[in-house]
């Protein structure tokens, strides 16, 4: 029987160094794409995928990222005094259930893969979704919905994966292919971060996954892979052949908002839908492209 899929794990332990100095003092999820936190782009393309419980694997100087999702009362009070009805339901989506929503420490970032293992209480023995919140996915339907349709069908691991530069396998974690039908991918193999050379194909993962219980097994020996970090994708990697794994190529376009080019393509293409906003940014492309 295909377990249906509640959980959400979001690991925010990174040290962002990328964004150094910004990351100095506040976390990298917190940074806004127009006028939303990373996190909550996450929370909310997870909430879309009926996902109802939430783990955040923290780290020291993250506390804000729980903040967030915290009522503020004397915000609230005030903004209700004053009748500002629109910033008060702006910040309606920053508001959790009571007891859904928990965060677990990572003391050291030691790797994806640690991260994950870090949540295992949380994750028991059920399914479990992955956002990592620094990839933003601009879709119709919800990109973590669409691997719940697929895992649906499927069971077992299925992972967003997406076309990358040959010569940029060696920043992501890269399938093996099997059989192939244009839109569902059997995978066969995943390497992590390979040279272009070694790589098995140039069909990458991105952020967001829908995986059974089964990989925490093999997280738990906590074996070092690139980068000498414990890979999520190294652990996924010993779960083929027992349970049925997939890559969907999803319907969307996904921003890479843990690099500056993308964080920066992001704002654009957010705010440019924006009734708002979105003439006064075309007037900006023009007057600086010109
Ligand atoms: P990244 O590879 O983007 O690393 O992590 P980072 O530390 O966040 O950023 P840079 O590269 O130094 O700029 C991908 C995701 O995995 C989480 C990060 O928080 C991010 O969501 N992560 C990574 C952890 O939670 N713990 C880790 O030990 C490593």
């Amino acid at each position: 029987m295909i377990k249906p899929l509640k959980k959400a794990v979001l690991p925010v332990a990174g040290l962002g160094t990328r964004f150094l100095p910004a990351t100095k003092a506040m976390p990298k999820e917190m940074l806004p794409v127009v006028d939303k936190p990373l996190i909550q782009y996450a929370i909310d393309e997870a909430r879309a995928a009926g996902i109802e419980e939430f783990c955040l694997v923290t780290g020291r100087g993250k506390d804000s990222l729980i903040d967030y999702f915290d009522i503020a009362y004397e915000l609230q009070a005030t903004l209700k005094e004053r009748g500002k009805i629109s910033a008060l339901e702006a910040l309606a989506p920053s508001s959790m259930e009571p007891g859904s929503f928990v965060a677990v420490r990572q003391q050291e970032p030691l790797g994806l893969g640690h991260a994950i293992w870090c949540a295992r209480s949380f994750i028991g023995e059920d399914p479990f979704a992955i956002l990592l919140p620094d990839d933003i996915v601009k879709s119709e339907k919800s990109c973590v919905a669409q691997l719940v349709e697929a895992y649906n069908q499927t069971g077992g691991n299925v992972v967003a994966v997406t076309e990358v530069p040959r010569e940029q396998t060696n920043r992501y974690g890269i399938l093996d292919v099997g059989v192939d039908d244009g839109k569902l991918v059997e995978v066969k193999g995943l390497v992590e971060k390979p040279k272009p050379e070694d790589a098995p194909s140039n069909l990458s993962i991105i952020g967001r996954y829908v995986l059974t219980a089964d990989v925490m097994k093999h997280l738990s020996k906590l074996e070092r892979g690139a980068g000498n970090e414990v890979q999520l994708t190294d652990a996924m990697a010993k779960t083929i052949g027992h349970v049925p794994f997939h890559g969907l190529r999803y319907e969307g376009t996904r921003y890479d908002c843990g690099d500056k080019a993308g964080f920066l393509e992001a704002q654009i293409a957010f705010s440019i839908e924006r009734p708002d906003l979105g003439d006064a940014v075309k007037e900006f492309l023009k007057k600086y492209t010109a």
